[in-house]
Parts: C-alpha cells; structure tokens; sequence
C-alpha cells in the first residue's frame, strides 16, 4: 500500500498568451476546470500505475469537495483516510502560458485544517511508502512522515511548493524530492545551471541531511544521490525524452506519484528514477494536472519495459 498525505484541489485554468504583469488586464484564451492539488495528483499518479493507495487529507463541505472524493474514488484510491471539513474546499488559480508554463496561486481552504492525525496506525499501518509535499500544514507533514517510519515505510517528501525544511521532517525522512530551485532554496545556492551542478547539489544536500535526494530538471530529466554513498547506483542522471510540452502543472507530481509506486515495486533507485522521468515527460502533452498521466501499459511502453 502507498500513502500519500497531502493536499487536494480544484485548479481554475486560464489559459494566455503570456502571464500578466503587475497591474496588467489579461483577457484569457480559454479556461477549464480540472481536479488538482499536489498531493491528490501524486495519489493519482501511483494508483494509475495499478498499485493500492490511500489518500489522506481533507475537503471542504462544498460542491467542490464532493467531486474531488468521488475522482479519486474513480480512479480507485482508498479515501477512507479523506475527511470532509466545514467551509470551503482547496482551489487553484492557475494560469497557463502558450510555452506551456504556469503561475499558480493556491487558496488552501480544507488542507490548511490539517493536522496531527488521528488513529496513525489504522491510517499508515502496512504501509509500504508514505509520500507527502508541502501544501498542508507542518504539523499534518511531520506526522505523516514520522507514522511512516514508525511503521516501517520508506518515507519520502516532495518539497513544494519550496520551503525550508523542518528538523522533524528530516528526522523521518528517507527521500527528498525537489525541483532545481526548490533544492537551491533549501541549499541556500544559486538554482544549479546544469546537470552537472544539480547533481553536485543532490549529493551536498544528501550529504547535509542524511537522506536521498532527487532532483527533478524538466526536459533535462532528474539526477540523484542516495544516503548511502556506498549503495549499488548511488548517485547518476536520467535523461529527458523529447517531449511536445502542452501544460507542465502536475508533472512534478506525476514523477513524485510514480518513483514512488516503483519504490514499492521494490525498483532499483536508477530504474525509479527512469520510469518518473519518463511519466513527467508524459504528463505534459495534455492540459490540466492529470489528464497526461499516464498509465502502466502506457509507461511501461514509453520505459521499454
Ligand atoms: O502541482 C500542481 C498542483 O499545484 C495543481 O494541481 C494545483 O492544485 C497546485 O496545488
Ligand atoms: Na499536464
């Protein structure tokens, strides 16, 4: 079983020629509703894979929080651990350029009620990984993870939106999970230029912390380096495949949802790395957060596997 503790959202899409400047109007080319937030997406990511998941966070008492219960039971994943709070559900306003780049402002609603959670051994018990990003409270993050290592689960925290990282949470922690600039905020170093210099940053922070690090890099795939320097494939890079990029939102999510559905399929670290570069790369050929997602045969396909 895979649990992913996060937060869920409507994302609101605009999509425009540019992104509007200060005090600028934009009027839109288009807009969309679709289902969000970075940890239902990532929920959503493993369980397309055909794995078991089981989503924990919150709704609000609203239209909203009922659709986003209901895709993610249609997509299969367990809510049992998904609690419906008084007033209104998390949303996104996203706007998406025509290079396919977003800005995204979140209005946390439910995620913000977030907390120490209640019964953790019913919830995370017989979990193989627990993942969690940082769009809910520090409280509700910490304890995730800490439940997860106290029941033996890999545990592994995808840092964004970017923010310093609490003690508690690397304390539990066995993975870190970032984007280049949210491994230079938490290094306190320039965004790395290049491969070569992100993977120097990986294995500073792995170094730092004690824990893994992965660092995604877009079209330039990720590079990684493990806790233990020793490990067989301790630290490399995989490449980026071409990809005809339409809306990059959610492909940080779909590469963080699937290393760790490949973790619990007990994949290598480079082979982890391999079969999320290739969904992230998936996942930006279709607008909205999810609807790129791929599934197995799909990615297996596109992996070569
Ligand atoms: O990572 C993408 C997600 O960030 C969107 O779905 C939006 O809801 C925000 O949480
Ligand atoms: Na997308």
């Amino acid at each position: 079983m895979i649990i992913v503790a996060g937060s869920a959202n409507i994302d609101l899409v605009a999509r425009v020629d540019h992104q509007p400047a200060p005090g600028e109007t934009l009027i839109a080319e288009g807009y969309a509703v679709h289902d969000g937030g970075k940890g239902a997406n990532q929920a959503v990511a493993a369980a397309r894979m055909g794995s078991r998941v089981r989503f924990v966070g919150a709704v609000g008492a609203d239209d909203f929080g009922a659709r986003i219960r209901t895709t993610l039971e249609a997509e299969q994943i367990d809510t049992s651990a998904l609690s419906t709070l008084g007033g209104a559900s998390g949303i996104a306003m996203i706007s998406v350029d025509s290079a396919g780049e977003n800005c995204i402002i979140v209005v946390p609603g439910a995620n913000e009620k977030l907390g120490v959670i209640e019964d953790a051994e019913t919830v995370f018990g017989g979990a193989r990984v627990v993942l969690t990003q940082l769009e809910t409270p520090p409280a509700f993050v910490n304890a995730a993870l800490m439940a997860g290592r106290l029941y033996g689960a890999e545990t592994m925290l995808n840092a964004a939106p970017a923010a310093s990282l609490s003690p508690y949470a690397l304390d539990a922690l066995d993975w870190l999970i970032v984007n280049a600039a949210e491994a230079a905020l938490i290094g306190e170093v320039a965004v790395p230029a290049d491969v070569t210099a992100a993977r120097a940053l990986a294995a500073d922070l792995a170094a730092t912390y004690a824990v893994g690090v992965v660092i995604t890099l877009g079209a330039d795939g990720a590079t990684w380096q493990a806790r233990d320097e020793t490990a067989e494939d301790a630290g490399g890079h995989v490449a980026g495949a071409a990809a005809e990029v339409v809306d990059t939102t959610g492909a940080g999510d779909t590469f963080a949802g699937v290393f760790a559905w490949a973790r619990s399929q007990d994949k290598s670290i480079r082979e982890a790395v391999r079969w999320a570069v290739a969904a992230g790369g998936l996942s930006v050929g279709r607008a909205g957060a999810r609807s790129g997602m791929p599934g197995f045969t799909q990615l297996a396909e596109a992996v070569g596997d």
